[in-house]
């Protein structure tokens, strides 16, 4: 974090720092987030439980400095970001903009420690690093629960991200009581992520929850399945049953899909090999394997599996599904303040 003097940010207020760098790592769900109650405010219908996964930071650096002179000016990756995502970042800095009372446009530069194509996405990594480096520049002093609260408005999995290991988001009916939290893991648990493609995905989550919550007769089901879920889950975290918690976590990612499926149009995700990949897991679990698939708004597969076995699972997958990219990801730490500018 670079301290700038006061008052050094054209027609912003008076503060001690104009300029911080933040970083955080990106986090997969075991209990799914699917559908905003309040899309404003982005409240969940259903409250989610997530592993924050090491050595997938993006890290931050955020000045307001005046931007380009009207605007703000944002590098992400070396590049500039497409129209939308610009506008989804002026979006948000004119939330902390509104909170803090500083005024002048601002100069983001963002990098990403692990590349797209890695199939873990950057918006829960990007918008929670976004959060903390916009939110110190600006002179604001938030606590974790404060600042997951405010990452939240950027992208609903951020709320997550700004913390390390399990966390738990509390769906909450508005802002102040839709959060995120640790939760107390003693278990020894690992992901390996398998990139069957590397496309795109065709349609973007907020849409995709949209759709889903206004036409899928399995909506109410989800959401009552879910409270469940999470229960059965934590329960499973507590008693460090790993073979439980893996259970409800693959039902959970199917039950996710079924219900998107249902959407008229149905929203399919997944690819052929998708299938493929949930059939060579439950042939590897019957072998004896402990692994549990779970998938996102894309058509990706990542493996819950025990940490002491991640190298053996990531050998086993790459033995069933040729030609995909299988990478093992350990449990990592949640938001923090960098010294240096994003490199
Ligand atoms: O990151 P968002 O807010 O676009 O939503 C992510 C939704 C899922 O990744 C599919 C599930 C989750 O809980 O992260």
């Amino acid at each position: 974090m670079t301290a700038v003097p006061p008052g050094a940010a054209a027609g912003s207020s008076p503060s001690a720092i104009t300029t911080a760098t933040a970083s955080a790592n990106t986090n997969i769900a075991l209990i799914k987030y699917w559908g905003k109650v309040d899309e404003a405010q982005a409240i969940p219908a259903t409250s989610s439980l997530s592993l924050t996964l090491g050595g997938t930071r993006t890290t931050t650096t955020v000045s307001f400095d005046g931007g380009d002179g009207a605007a703000d000016s944002v590098t992400i990756n070396g590049a500039s970001p497409s129209a939308v995502e610009l506008e989804r970042v002026t979006r948000f800095l004119d939330l902390v903009r509104a909170r803090s009372g500083v005024t002048a446009p601002a100069t983001i530069t963002s990098r990403a420690s692990v590349p797209l194509a890695a199939g873990l996405a950057s918006s829960a990594a990007g918008f929670a690093a976004l959060a903390a480096a916009a939110s110190r520049a600006a002179g604001m002093d938030l606590d974790g629960r404060e600042l997951s609260r405010l990452a939240r408005r950027g992208s609903g999995s951020a709320t997550r991200s700004v913390f390390g290991g399990l966390v738990l988001w509390n769906a909450g009916h508005d802002d102040a009581s839709s959060y995120a939290e640790p939760v107390a893991c003693e278990m020894d648990l690992a992901m390996v992520v398998v990139v069957l493609s590397q496309r795109y995905k065709p349609i973007s989550s907020t849409l995709a929850m949209r759709a889903t919550m206004s036409s899928s007769p399995l909506f109410p089901a989800w959401v009552e399945a879910s409270g469940r879920d999470l229960q059965v889950a934590l329960e499973a975290v507590r008693a460090g049953d790993l073979a439980r918690l893996g259970e409800i976590v693959e039902g959970n990612a199917l039950g996710m899909h079924a219900t998107m499926i249902a959407a008229r149009p149905g929203i399919i995700y997944w690819l052929p090999q998708t299938v493929a990949a949930l059939h060579a897991i439950r042939a590897m679990r019957e072998e004896g394997l402990p692994v549990w698939a779970t998938i996102d708004a894309g058509p990706n597969v990542k493996v819950l599996t025990e940490g002491a076995r991640a190298e053996e699972v990531a050998a086993a997958l790459r033995d069933r599904l040729t030609g995909t990219a299988v990478s093992v990801r350990r449990p990592g730490g949640g938001v923090r303040i960098e010294e240096g500018p994003c490199p």
